[in-house]
């Protein structure tokens, strides 16, 4: 059976980027895959959160996860900072990693463009720590959303490269994938670009009816069509991305209707995206508390999340370690 890794750093709460970009695909492959998913806290040190704050950015995390449909019966479930293993693939995949080569990442520029007063290493390194986290599992699928696609493609010149330059196979090379069709991006309702913590345009799972329907009714739009079929401003076309999403097809298709024959009315529009959204997300926000209070649930979960990702993360260890060429000067004297 083929396996299946991703993972959301460990900061604020669950937006419908990664919810409908990356969390909606880690449900449908439980049930078909080996699923690993885990919280990316080590990730999240990049921006350097106060320690006071660092524990319960996980435990949102977590308590999301699970309130969205993750079921920890049928997929490992972990903190990347329980596998001591992903660290020590890190050091020994930074010793394959060019520094000219994750300068030219796209996620690192734009991140030294934002915080020209924090560029670390730990970001240049950034897609050097997502590629341990993948290639510690061997997976061979990564449910992300499109704007991880070239952290993907250094995972897979990192795997390339470990297994031809020891001459061993013991990575394959893990491909991002989205169910059944392209890797997607959610927009944000300001006009243009992707949804992102960072952009501070979220709509969160956490959020209640009253505060999705403000954000989409301030959204984005132009002054209307003027004439049939004339073309989309971005922000109206991010509108009917998300709409898209959310809605059926005839409902979208009403709405195009509308707009080609130039009678639509943004504020209608608006109000169903908001309604639309609200049927994915409050069943799920009407979990996350109790969720997030359940010590004995959680601790349950992560017993037998990091069991089963220690125990895939020391077999393969055993592997990298050997084709390395460590070898332990410890004898056993029995024999
Ligand atoms: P953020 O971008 O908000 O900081 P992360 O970087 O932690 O969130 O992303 C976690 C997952 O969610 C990744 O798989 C990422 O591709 C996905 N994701 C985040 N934002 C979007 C978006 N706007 N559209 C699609 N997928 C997204
Ligand atoms: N870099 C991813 C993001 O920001 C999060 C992440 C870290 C991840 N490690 C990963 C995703 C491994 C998939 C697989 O979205």
């Amino acid at each position: 059976m083929e396996t299946v890794l991703s993972g959301i750093r460990s900061t604020g709460h669950l937006h419908l980027g990664n919810y409908f970009g990356a969390l909606r695909n880690y449900i449908k492959m439980q049930n078909e895959y080996n699923c690993f998913f885990f919280i990316a806290d080590l990730h999240s040190l990049t921006t350097h959160p106060h320690p006071d704050d660092f524990h319960s950015g996980v435990r949102t995390i977590l308590a999301e996860y699970l309130a969205s449909g993750l079921d920890p019966e049928k997929s490992a479930i972990f903190v990347q900072s329980d596998i001591p293993e992903i660290s020590e693939l890190y050091v020994l995949l930074n010793m394959i990693s060019y520094k000219g080569e994750l300068e030219r990442t796209a996620s690192f520029k734009d991140k030294v463009r934002q915080n020209p007063d924090n560029v670390n290493a730990g970001l240049l390194t950034y897609p050097v720590l997502m590629a341990a986290d993948i290639l510690i599992h061997r997976a061979n699928k990564v449910p992300v959303g499109k704007d991880q696609e070239q952290h993907l493609e250094i995972a897979r010149v990192l795997a390339r490269r470990f297994n031809s330059m020891y001459g061993s196979e013991v990575f394959p090379e893990p491909q991002a994938f989205n169910f059944g069709s392209d890797l997607i991006k959610v927009p944000g309702l300001d006009g243009s670009g992707k949804m992102g913590k960072s952009e501070g345009n979220g709509i969160y799972l956490f959020d209640d009816e009253k505060v999705i329907h403000k954000k989409v009714m301030k959204a984005v739009t132009d002054s209307g069509p003027t004439e049939p079929n004339s073309p989309m401003a971005e922000s109206v076309q991010n509108l009917f991305t998300l709409l898209s999403i959310v809605s059926d097809t005839a409902t979208v298709q009403q709405f195009k209707d509308a707009y080609n024959d130039c009678t639509i009315r943004y504020g209608d529009l608006k109000k169903q995206l908001a309604t639309d959204i609200c049927k994915h997300t409050l069943p799920i926000r009407e979990k996350i508390e109790s969720i997030y209070h359940d010590d004995v649930y959680l601790s349950k979960v992560i017993k037998r999340g990091t069991e089963l990702a220690r125990e895939s993360a020391r077999a393969t260890m055993k592997e990298v370690r050997s084709a390395v060429g460590f070898r332990s000067f410890l004898v056993n004297v029995n024999d």
